[in-house]
Parts: C-alpha cells; sequence; structure tokens
C-alpha cells in the first residue's frame, strides 16, 4: 500500500501508526461495518488518520464502500468494530444526540433526498431554525451564504424547481450554515451536466482552509483539488498518497478500476516510451 506521510513528519522514521494517531480530525483503527442483514463486512478493517484543513478524496469502484465510510464519518451508522474518532470523540461510544451535532455535515448525491423547506431562504435556515437560534442572525448567516453561493436570487423559489447544480449548490450552503469542521461530500457532483458540476467544484475549492473535506467522486480530475487521495477496493483502502502518486502507479488502477486524468496517462506514456523494455 502506499502511505500518505504528513509533512512535517520525516518519511521513514515515523511507525504510520503513529501518524494515523497524531492525526487530530479523524482517526479510524482497524474500523469495521457489516450491515446486519449481509455476512460480509461492507468496511474491512480500515486505519487511516486525518488532520483539520486537509482535503482528502475517496476514489473506488461501484459497491466497495465509500458510501459507508461517509455514513460512518457523519455518524448516521455506528462501527460494528474498531475505533473511530471524530475531532477526538469516540464515536462508538457517543451518543445519538452526539452523533447528530453539528460538527460534521454531510451532502450526498442527490440533493432532492435532503431538501426539506418550501424556499431555497427556508431551505438554508431550517437547521439553524430547529436550534432556536435568533431570527436576526438566521438572517445574517443565510443572506451571506446566498451571496456566497450565488443564490440571492432564487430566495424565494422552492428548492424543487432549481436545476441539479443549483439545487447541489443550496444543499452545501445548509450544511454550511451550520458551520461544520468537517464535510462530507459523497458524489456530490456526479448528476451534474459539466455547467453543475464546474461550478459545485469552484464552490468547494473556495471553502474556508480550515474546514476538512472529505471529498467522494468518480472523477479523476476532482481527486486533483485536494493533496491527498484515497483508492477503496472491496471494503479495504488500498492506497493513500498525492494523487500524483496514486495515478502513476498502474498496480493501484488495476485493482481498483479508477481513471487516471489525462496528464498523467500522457506522462506515464512518456515514462514508457523512455523505458528500453517497453520497446521491444
Ligand atoms: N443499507 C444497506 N443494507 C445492506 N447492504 C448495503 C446497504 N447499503 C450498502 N450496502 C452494501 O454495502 C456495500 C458497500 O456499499 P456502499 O454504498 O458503501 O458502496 P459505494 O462504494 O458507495 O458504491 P457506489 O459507488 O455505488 O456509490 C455494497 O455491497 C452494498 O450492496
Ligand atoms: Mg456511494
Amino acid at each position: 500500500m502506499v502511505f500518505y506521510s504528513t509533512t512535517g513528519f520525516p518519511e521513514n522514521t515515523i511507525p504510520v501508526t503513529t501518524l494515523i494517531q497524531r492525526s487530530n480530525c479523524i482517526l479510524a483503527e482497524n474500523l469495521t461495518f457489516r450491515y446486519p442483514e449481509r455476512s460480509k463486512p461492507a468496511l474491512g478493517s480500515v486505519s487511516f488518520g486525518i488532520s483539520s484543513g486537509e482535503r482528502v478524496t475517496l476514489m473506488g469502484p461501484n459497491g466497495c464502500g465509500k458510501s459507508t465510510l461517509a455514513k460512518l464519518l457523519a455518524g448516521l451508522i455506528a462501527p460494528t468494530s474498531g475505533v473511530l474518532q471524530i475531532f477526538g470523540q469516540d464515536l462508538q461510544a457517543a451518543s445519538a444526540s452526539y452523533r447528530r451535532a453539528d460538527k460534521v455535515g454531510i451532502v450526498f448525491q442527490s440533493p432532492d433526498d435532503q431538501m426539506v423547506a418550501s424556499t431555497v431562504e427556508r431551505e438554508i435556515a431550517f437547521g439553524l431554525e430547529n436550534m432556536g437560534i435568533e431570527s436576526g442572525l438566521i438572517r445574517a448567516k443565510v443572506d451571506a451564504l446566498m451571496d456566497g453561493f450565488d443564490l440571492r436570487k432564487f430566495a424565494r423559489r422552492s428548492p424543487h424547481h432549481l436545476s441539479g447544480g443549483e439545487k447541489q449548490r443550496v444543499a452545501l450552503a445548509s450544511v454550511l450554515v451550520m458551520e461544520p469542521k468537517l464535510l462530507i461530500l459523497d458524489e456530490v457532483t456526479s448528476l451534474l451536466d459539466p455547467v453543475g458540476r464546474s461550478d459545485v467544484l469552484n464552490m468547494i475549492s473556495k471553502l474556508k482552509s480550515e474546514i476538512t473535506v472529505f471529498l467522494i467522486t468518480q472523477f479523476p480530475k476532482e481527486a486533483l483539488i485536494g493533496g491527498r487521495l484515497m483508492i477503496m477496493s472491496r471494503g479495504q483502502i488500498i492506497a493513500d498518497a498525492s494523487p500524483e502518486d496514486v495515478f502513476m502507479e498502474s498496480a493501484i488502477q488495476k485493482q481498483s478500476d479508477i481513471g487516471v486524468p489525462l496528464v498523467y496517462r500522457l506522462l506515464k506514456e512518456a515514462e514508457c516510451s523512455q523505458d528500453p523494455s517497453f520497446r521491444k
């Protein structure tokens, strides 16, 4: 497995388990999850750590366990075994109310599933209204997010009457209004057309640097927005390194069947053409 080496720690001198344990946002050790009606676990023994402010992308084939991991990180399901700590809190032991806490935000593939209000501004305000926040403060936060996500013109429209990309921007704004420290994005661009996709990606790349982003995607290009790419296959993490290292490693692509951005395909071809054994 290719391992990620956190900057600041000299490579090969500190064991990987120590690097994982130093991660202050997510710490997963031998984490497993099995759906009750299934005999095999959806997630094998997974160990990794993520520090605050990191941008991490996760890729892998259909059914390999990506969304299961996302739901575990968001506290929507509890681990079957192993350790899972989010900001130092043990999710295995945490109460259901903690698991719904607002430190972690999650946005799914299909924004319709997350829409509950009759207008865009009510949708964005919904979480804060539920917490009983003072209305003036809610107004200010909702307005700031509508401006940031270019949604002001839709304020009084039903979210259901927007395009896919616009809806996904509303879904992102309504999660960000809660000021999560960890944002999990599960294939948020996969149902969008190229314009919607690039709009949403643009919004993600402009997020405040202190927000930790865990982005699941099927598009290799999206992996380049983060400094770190994890690859999952059959419930296991088989690579965890910089996108450059992962995309240049043919063995990983064979095992996981992920696509490779054009620039790395060209680089690999150039490398191969300089290798004399390749020309026979
Ligand atoms: N609610 C569920 N009950 C039982 N099995 C489930 C459930 N959800 C997912 N699974 C199974 O768990 C495994 C992992 O599914 P998961 O949705 O985590 O994969 P994924 O990598 O997100 O796939 P995709 O790329 O299609 O989104 C699959 O075998 C799937 O069939
Ligand atoms: Mg999924």
